[in-house]
């Protein structure tokens, strides 16, 4: 075969997969063309069976992220890989259809023929590994923990509802901090390098933690993190992954991706539930509506928008869509925790009277026939460093030109917001913000827009969180600090670098 026909093929093969299409086998009689592990079978197995046969859970004994280890033998004792010989390969019996069905991936859709082909053939030709030298460091697992040769950049923070812990983004991993000392409690080690989000499940049973690896994959972690156990690695896309949040009933979990897509997975099975594609740019934020039935994301094409949930729609642009009215990206979103219905309302242009007893839990409907929808507010901000306050739901007919769902803007912050939360009885809300190479923390009143906290931190500022009892507020960024500040006087109760090694002291004093 001519260097450019075995080029062609290569191509062919590869966009055919990666589009999940299925293509005609090659024509000719010619042996196939030599196959790559690192560029053609390691991606496959990313997609489709790390997330069960990787060294944080390794379903049936066996793990495939190494090339070392799909040699080995699982629990049934037969060798996953044995070069030269595909016949004698559980791997390839494993995929191997069936009337259409395989033994795996289990439960989920089986791979396709050019897929089985690829592998098969690979193994055929020796199952080489051809991972360059620099790709080939020692896999990074709970034996082999990540080292840091410098604090992490922390891109994310949370409380548990209990306020019993504080997870806190690291380099492969989680770090989870017992919130009353702020002492190391685990390490939550996965196989994405870098994670964008983490949120605790509303019942405080579970965390998400979302992320990837840039331009390989992305992957929704689920974690029985009191018991150091990976529910869930559900992969997603082929680049990592932002803005995870749980619905309130706990049922499915919300992200952003660099495709342009809003997602949703079932946190117990790791299936997708929805998928939404309206935005022109990746997607950072997302958050659900109190009862669940509306998701609103954000993103870098500067819109907020809104899906309904169980038809999974786009439904709606909470923020202007007249160009030149927001300036800049969105990256963050939260939702008020508590309904906060004004007396009066606006709808289709008239003044309602909110009654008393519907106040704090729904609004009339805006259609007959329609049910009720909870009054819910929104606080977004972004690269303009303006946070903006919003309803989530239309009262009035868009018309051209309008921006209509706004409520409320507050002061610019310094830089631009990474973070938005709001307080647990949604008064006061947090942001952070960052301007070459500073960063600043502060709480404002969401209905005065007085600022109640400005705190200059140490490095820039990426994520901020409320702890459940409302009067404290976590913080943290690129310098890999952890600020624990007074959420009502601004004082700094605690600083700790998030380093989880002995190193922690020394980079603390540096
Ligand atoms: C949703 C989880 C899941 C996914 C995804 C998955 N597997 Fe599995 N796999 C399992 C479980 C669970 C077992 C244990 C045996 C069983 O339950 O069938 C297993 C067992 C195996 C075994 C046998 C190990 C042994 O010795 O018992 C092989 C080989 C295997 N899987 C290969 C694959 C390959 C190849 C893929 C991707 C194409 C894949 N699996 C994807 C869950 C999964």
């Amino acid at each position: 075969m001519t260097v450019s026909r075995a080029l062609f093929v290569a191509l062919s093969l590869s966009f055919a997969w990666e589009l999940g299409y299925s293509a005609d086998p090659p024509k000719s009689a010619d042996p196939p063309a030599k196959i790559s592990y690192y560029k053609d079978i390691r991606p496959i197995f990313a997609q489709h069976c790390n997330g069960c046969h990787q060294p944080a859970k390794p379903m049936g004994g066996y793990v495939m992220t190494a090339h070392a280890d799909l040699l080995k033998a699982g629990e049934r004792e037969k060798a996953g890989v044995v070069p030269g010989k595909p016949t004698a390969s559980y791997v390839i019996e494993q995929v191997q259809l069936h009337d259409g069905k395989a033994e795996m991936p289990k439960g989920r859709d089986p791979l396709i023929p050019i897929q089985i082909k690829l592998i098969t053939d690979w193994i055929a030709q020796g199952a080489a590994d051809d991972t360059p030298a620099s790709a080939k460091a020692a896999p990074i697992d709970a034996s082999n923990p990540p080292k840091y040769l410098a604090p992490p950049v922390v891109t994310a923070v949370a409380f548990d509802p209990k306020g019993e812990y504080l997870a806190v983004t690291g380099y492969h991993e989680v770090l989870l901090y017992s919130a009353k000392d702020y002492k190391l409690a685990s390490r939550l080690i996965g196989i994405s390098e870098r994670l964008n989000a983490v949120a605790f499940s509303p019942n405080g049973e579970r965390l998400v933690a979302a992320g990837g690896s840039p331009g390989r994959f992305g992957e929704v972690q689920v974690w029985n993190y009191k018991k150091e156990n990976l529910v869930i690695s559900a992969p997603v896309t082929f680049d990592t992954i932002y803005g995870a949040s749980w619905s309130p009933d706990g049922k499915a979990i919300a992200f952003g991706c660099a495709d342009n897509t809003v997602r949703a997975i079932d946190p117990v099975t790791g299936k997708q539930i929805l998928q939404m594609g309206t935005h022109a740019d990746w997607v950072l934020g997302t958050v659900f509506s109190q009862d669940g039935l509306h998701l609103a994301s954000v993103g870098r094409d500067m819109s907020m928008k809104l899906t309904e949930v169980p038809t999974q729609r786009f439904v709606d642009n909470v923020t202007s869509i007249t160009p030149g009215a927001l300036k800049g990206g969105l990256m963050a979103v939260d939702r008020r925790p508590v309904d906060h219905t004004p007396r009066q309302i606006r709808l289709f242009g008239a003044v309602v009277r909110v009654p008393r007893e519907k106040r704090m839990q729904k609004v009339p409907p805006d259609t007959p026939g329609v049910p009720p929808k909870v009054y819910d507010e929104l606080i977004v901000a972004g690269s303009d460093g303006v946070p903006r306050l919003y309803k989530m739901h239309r009262e009035q007919k868009r018309e051209i030109g309008d921006d209509a769902n706004k409520v409320r803007e507050y002061e610019k912050m310094p830089g631009r917001i990474s973070a938005v939360v709001f307080s647990p009885d949604g008064a006061h809300f947090a942001a952070a913000s960052s301007l070459d190479g500073k960063g600043e923390v502060r709480v404002y009143e969401t209905d005065t827009g007085k600022k109640v906290v400005g705190e200059k931190v140490t490095g820039p500022a990426y994520t901020v969180a409320w702890h459940p009892d409302g009067k404290t507020i976590a913080a943290a960024g690129f310098d890999g600090k952890v600020w624990i500040h007074d959420a009502a006087t601004g004082k700094l109760l605690k600083e700790f670098v998030a380093l989880p090694t002995a190193s922690a002291k020394a980079a603390a004093a540096r």
